[in-house]
């Protein structure tokens, strides 16, 4: 009896009746979006320039395909009031709404779908407002870190924000997925340095932090956005940089003892001052000897201070690095961000306004946290397989500092004291088909089952920004909640339960939703479940 009723509900909540284009635009043309208005902010397959705006914002080439499903529409806001108008009516219609800002998602889940949708692409709502007194800015999904980078600089030469190191990464999906960059050690990820937010929600309301309440607020600190609203804005508070910061990328091969100094690393990674940031990137690269490969393991660093204070303590702390000064270079905070970004060397600022990615690739990413020491036999393997795969890269990115001190339930990013790095998986290919694509995945898969008894268990923790398909995804059905949970707990762990609980104050029906997302609770079960959550 339960059963049937379960399945009723069900049925009625997965909005399985087909949505057509034309009751969606109508119902926008007949609320506060005037017909003149709407013509300028709603692509359809028949538009001249859908096609376009539809690949603009593709950032994985393994998603640029005509094989995939396209969305029934693109609607592109120019006003604050426009993206309500789209959530009310895509909800009315009963149409999946995927939110794009910067369009980076590893999966593509902020622009494909296997069922009828339409993109709320949020590009035009990218302004950045900055109050250097009060050392907050508020930022809108649209923009790119580059450009907050950008007009951070253009007020101030001593303040910044963490955040991402790629550039044209939008604030709407990186922020809400916790946004780790390379200052992390010293204030903690983007959403550590988030004060208030506002947002549109399942009603079409626009609610600021006090308005959304502080569970709501919690969530889309690292919860994810799209399971929630469409972001509108954060409003973040700017940190101290000195005036001159330090840089640099020092590489040893295996022939240069890559792996005792990679062995060491995981000794200081996480303790050295919290000014470091020290990341090492690995990839097989060409060796010495014709068609012998070898791995190269590239130092990458960033001291929030100079040349010589960064030398005196890394000789102290890891001598096994033997650098010299002559490998540093100093430079303003924000030519670092060009550094890091792999611009070259004379790139003006003014870079970092350029929304287009200079890389056209398909590409495929896994992520991992380290909590002990990974052993000299782990690495040599590990470093085996990449010479033999040829496309497998792996960067080790620090923790510690700042990262401890932060609960793990403070936000809805969870990873946090005990991890020594986190690890990323990196493949990039040129647009090959499915079967290349399948191929390079495979080979992925088989590595991070290698690297199993070297990194976190129980969960096998994994970071939301680094979205990963393999690990779990969920129907709109009544089965969301345990499908949920496989991936949730690896992205959430403990905060889980806390997100679902947000989900089903602020949308039962689950109408913000993706392969990944947050299910709410059914109805029928809501009241036991909750309970035993508390
Ligand atoms: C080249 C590259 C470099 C990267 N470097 C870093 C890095 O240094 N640090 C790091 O932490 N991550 C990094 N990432 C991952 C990146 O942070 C995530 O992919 C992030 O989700 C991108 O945000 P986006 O707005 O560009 O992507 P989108 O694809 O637009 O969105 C990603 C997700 O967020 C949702 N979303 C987007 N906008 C909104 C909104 N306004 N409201 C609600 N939901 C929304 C989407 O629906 C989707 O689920 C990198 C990714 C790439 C491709
Ligand atoms: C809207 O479209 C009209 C023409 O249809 C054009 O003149 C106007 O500049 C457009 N406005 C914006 C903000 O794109
Ligand atoms: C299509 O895009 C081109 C290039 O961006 C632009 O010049 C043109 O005005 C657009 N046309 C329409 C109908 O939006
Ligand atoms: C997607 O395809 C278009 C047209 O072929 C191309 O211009 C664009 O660079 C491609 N983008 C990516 C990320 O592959
Ligand atoms: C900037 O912040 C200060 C201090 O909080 C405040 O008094 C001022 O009004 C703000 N300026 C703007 C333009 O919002
Ligand atoms: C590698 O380590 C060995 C033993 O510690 C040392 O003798 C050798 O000089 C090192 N090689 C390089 C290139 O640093
Ligand atoms: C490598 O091969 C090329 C031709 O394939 C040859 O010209 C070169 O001398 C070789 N180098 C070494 C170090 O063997």
């Amino acid at each position: 009896m339960l059963k049937i009723f379960l399945l009723l509900f069900c049925s009625v909540n997965s909005f399985s009746f087909a949505a057509t284009t034309d009751a969606f635009l109508q119902c926008l043309s007949t609320c506060k979006i005037t017909n003149h208005k709407l013509a300028n902010i709603t692509y359809t397959p028949k538009s001249t320039n859908y096609t376009i705006v539809l690949q603009d914002y593709i950032r994985n080439s393994r998603f640029n395909t005509s094989k995939l499903r396209k969305p029934i529409a693109i609607v592109t806001p120019l006003e604050e009031s426009q993206v309500q108008e789209t959530v009310k009516c895509a909800k009315k219609v009963g149409l999946l709404l995927k939110i794009r800002s910067g369009g980076h998602d590893y999966e593509g889940l902020s622009y494909t779908s296997k069922t009828p949708f339409a993109i709320l692409d949020m590009f035009n709502l990218r302004s950045v407002e900055i109050n250097i007194s009060a050392e907050t800015a508020w930022v809108q999904a649209g923009a790119t870190l580059g450009e907050l980078y950008y007009k951070i600089w253009e007020k101030s030469k001593v303040h910044a924000f963490p955040a991402g190191v790629c550039t044209t990464l939008g604030v709407g999906g990186h922020f809400s997925g916790g946004g780790y960059g390379n200052m992390l050690r010293k204030y903690g990820v983007s959403i550590d340095n988030v004060v208030d937010a506002k947002i549109v929600d399942a009603k079409g309301r626009i609610l600021d932090r006090k308005g959304m309440g502080e569970d709501l607020f919690w969530a889309i600190r690292g919860g994810g956005g799209a399971s929630f609203g469409v972001i509108l804005s954060y409003k973040i508070k700017l940190v101290p940089v000195p005036p001159v910061v330090t840089v640099f990328n020092v590489p040893k091969t295996l022939e240069e003892n890559a792996t005792d100094i990679v062995h060491q690393w995981q000794y200081i990674a996480d303790k050295v001052d919290n000014d470091f940031f020290l990341r090492v990137f690995l990839q097989p690269v060409p060796g010495r000897s014709n068609g012998s490969t070898t791995v190269k393991a590239s130092f990458i660093a960033l001291f929030l201070g100079d040349a010589n204070k960064l030398v005196s303590i890394l000789n102290e702390k890891f001598p096994e690095l033997g650098l010299e000064k002559k490998d540093c270079r100093e430079m303003s905070w924000i030519k670092s961000t060009l550094f890091w970004a792999f611009f070259p060397d004379e790139t003006p600022e003014t870079a970092l306004l350029n929304r287009k990615n200079k890389f056209v690739n398909s590409f495929k990413m896994k992520s991992d946290y380290v909590k002990t020491p990974i052993p000299k036999d782990g690495l040599q393997g590990a470093f085996k397989k990449m010479i033999k795969s040829g496309n497998i890269l792996m960067m080790f990115n620090p923790y510690g500092g700042k990262m401890s001190e932060i609960s793990e339930s403070e936000t809805a990013f969870p990873h946090r004291a005990g991890n020594i790095y986190k690890i990323q998986y990196l493949q990039y290919w040129g647009q090959g088909g499915a079967a290349l694509d399948k191929k390079n995945i495979n080979l992925q898969k088989n590595f991070y089952s290698y690297m199993t008894p070297f990194v976190s268990k129980n969960p096998r923790e994994a970071f939301l920004n680094y979205r990963d398909i393999d690990i779990g995804s969920a129907e709109n059905d009544c089965n969301a909640y345990d499908q949920a949970k496989v991936y949730g707990v690896k992205y959430f762990k403990n905060n889980f339960d806390r997100l679902v609980k947000v989900k089903t104050e602020f949308d039962p029906e689950n109408f913000f939703r993706n392969e990944q997302s947050i299910p709410p609770l059914a109805k029928a079960t809501r009241e036991d479940k909750i309970s035993s959550m508390v």
